[in-house]
């Protein structure tokens, strides 16, 4: 065989180097396979004047051959184009590795016309292979109106020529689309690695939101700083400084939980710091604070906003010099504990309105971490709710498989005043009273139910079986007809000429609350 150099050096024709030099250009700017393959068709098309050329590619792994340009050839029998190595004359190139010349097609009886396109007779057929590293990638054939033998023989060469430029580019792009692929997938790879990194496992949720609040845990956690956690009651506060404790290096030393919000006036400074024997009247014995029981590990204070001001300043000392002393007690207690605390009020507007210290608030307010409410990211609504499915089947033993569109639609329309426990609570239900393993629209609660929806929003979506959708639609005639009658059965029984007996069986059934109604 002989190297493109010495074919280069043949080649004497001023036209034949315009072309190749065309392609040498396309080849520099094309980065893509089938864009660069087109490129060469074209510029052969108007330069050479072939009356029909294909390129094949060998399909990778197979012994398949495609056509991936062509020009004089239809959509379709671009489509029939395909060829097994050794089949036909392209198959037979591609399996060779030489040329093939054929001076008329009509006189050649391997001559498959795959394509179907050929009518005319006095048409030369001439085909090389492309070849890189010694392995036949691809096939490229011309036809062009018959000629002598020594034009054919200059033409073939020619193509070869085309061919082993064509050779280079292709895999070149192959070459930096692997490449390009790779990065991709490794930085893939790596983005998986550093969101498992963050991601604490037990918490869910995927929007932008939550991911900064994984990335802020994971900034936090390490270190002993002061956390103070803001967002809505039912946001999950608990749970992120649940994850906070057990990925810090306090993670084998206690987690204590004090509700502030939970406690009366006069016992949360016993709770915190202790009390001696005697203290006041019941202490009966000495007894340990939470902050001691805390020593070494987290004290979370929760629903830190609701705590007396009087405590707050004991508080404020303990932040400061972390000691303090039991109630009745003189002796100073020194404790080594990380402080998170969280809340759901505007602590702002309580200090402007004196009931909560400024400097408390600072000295709380290091690292904030912010839970947004639940209708904030609706993105997240699924994925929960998938989650709660899962973690209540196994609780009670059911196999619930699928939410239906239905109840979906409802919840993605809901504003979630309750954030994730609402949702919990409302899935952990409806896990309970689905019977079909499945959970309907009418498995969820009333205050879904009414929530400014659209009546067709409550049907179940196409593909509900026919007994979901007798069920929607006579939950909904009921539901009209007690709005219509301010939640009385009777009345609604009246109108729908039936007896309450049955109409009080409905709405017990459809979980219809006619309180909702009144
Ligand atoms: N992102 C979440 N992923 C999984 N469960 C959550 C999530 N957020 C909240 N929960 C669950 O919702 C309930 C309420 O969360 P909690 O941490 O007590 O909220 P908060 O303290 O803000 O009132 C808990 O059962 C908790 O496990
Ligand atoms: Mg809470």
């Amino acid at each position: 065989m002989k190297s493109t150099k010495d074919r280069i050096a043949d080649s004497h024709s001023s036209l034949e180097l315009e072309v190749l030099y065309h392609i040498s250009q396309s080849m520099a700017h094309k980065h893509d396979v089938a864009e660069l393959l087109n490129a060469v068709l074209d510029i052969m098309e108007t330069e050479m004047g072939l009356l029909r050329g294909t390129l094949t590619l060998r399909r990778p792994d197979t012994d398949i051959f495609e056509i991936q340009a062509s020009r004089g050839l239809s959509e379709l029998e671009m489509k029939r184009g395909q060829y097994q190595l050794g089949e036909g004359i392209t198959g037979r190139v591609a399996q060779t590795g030489a040329p093939a010349l054929i001076p008329d097609i009509t006189k050649e009886p391997s001559f498959l016309d795959r394509t179907k396109s050929r009518r005319q007779a006095q048409v030369a057929f001439l085909c090389v292979p492309i070849i890189h590293q010694q392995e036949v990638i691809g096939t490229m054939s011309i036809d062009r109106p018959t000629a002598n033998e020594e034009e054919l023989a200059r033409d073939l060469k020619f193509l070869h020529l085309v061919a082993d430029i064509l050779a280079e580019g292709v895999s070149g792009i192959r070459e930096q689309n692997e490449e390009h692929e790779s990065l991709m997938a490794e930085n893939r790879r790596l983005k998986q690695r550093l969101d498992d990194m963050y991601h604490p496992n037990n918490i869910v949720g995927n929007c932008s939101s939550m991911r900064l609040v994984y990335e802020q845990i994971a900034q936090v956690a390490d270190s002993p700083a002061t956390v103070l956690i803001r967002g809505e009651s039912g946001t999950g506060k608990e749970l992120v400084a649940h994850a906070i404790h057990y990925s810090s290096p306090r993670k084998n030393n206690p987690f204590i939980c004090v509700n502030c919000a939970a406690l009366p006036e006069n016992l949360i400074e016993s709770e915190l710091f202790g009390h001696e024997k005697g203290a006041f009247t019941g202490a009966m014995n000495q007894r340990a604070g939470r902050f001691e029981l805390a020593n070494g590990g987290t004290l979370f204070l929760d629903e830190i906003g609701d705590i007396a001001l009087a405590v707050q300043v004991r508080l404020l000392r303990v932040l400061q010099e972390r000691v303090f002393e039991r109630v009745g007690g003189a002796q100073p207690i020194k404790v080594n504990v990380r402080i998170i605390a969280a809340t759901s009020r505007n602590l702002e507007e309580a200090i402007r309105e004196e009931r909560f210290r400024e400097d408390l608030y600072y000295r709380l307010n290091v690292f904030p971490i912010h839970i947004p409410p639940l209708r904030e990211r609706r993105s997240d609504i699924m994925l929960l709710a998938d989650h709660f499915v899962s973690q209540y089947n196994r609780e009670y033993n059911k196999t619930i498989k699928r939410i239906s569109s239905a109840a979906i639609n409802m919840m993605m329309a809901y504003h979630w005043p309750g954030n994730v426990r609402e949702l919990e609570n409302c899935i952990e239900r409806a896990v309970l009273t689905s019977t079909d393993n499945v959970i309907h629209a009418y498995n969820m609660p009333p205050s879904l139910q009414t929530s400014e929806q659209t009546n067709t929003s409550l049907l179940p979506a196409d593909g509900a079986s026919l007994s979901d959708m007798l069920k929607a639609y006579e939950r909904e005639i009921i539901v009209d007809a007690l709005k219509k009658h301010r939640g009385n059965a009777a009345a609604a029984a009246r109108q729908l000429q039936t007896t309450q007996r049955i109409i009080n069986y409905a709405i017990t059934r459809l979980h219809i609350d006619t309180k909702r109604y009144k």
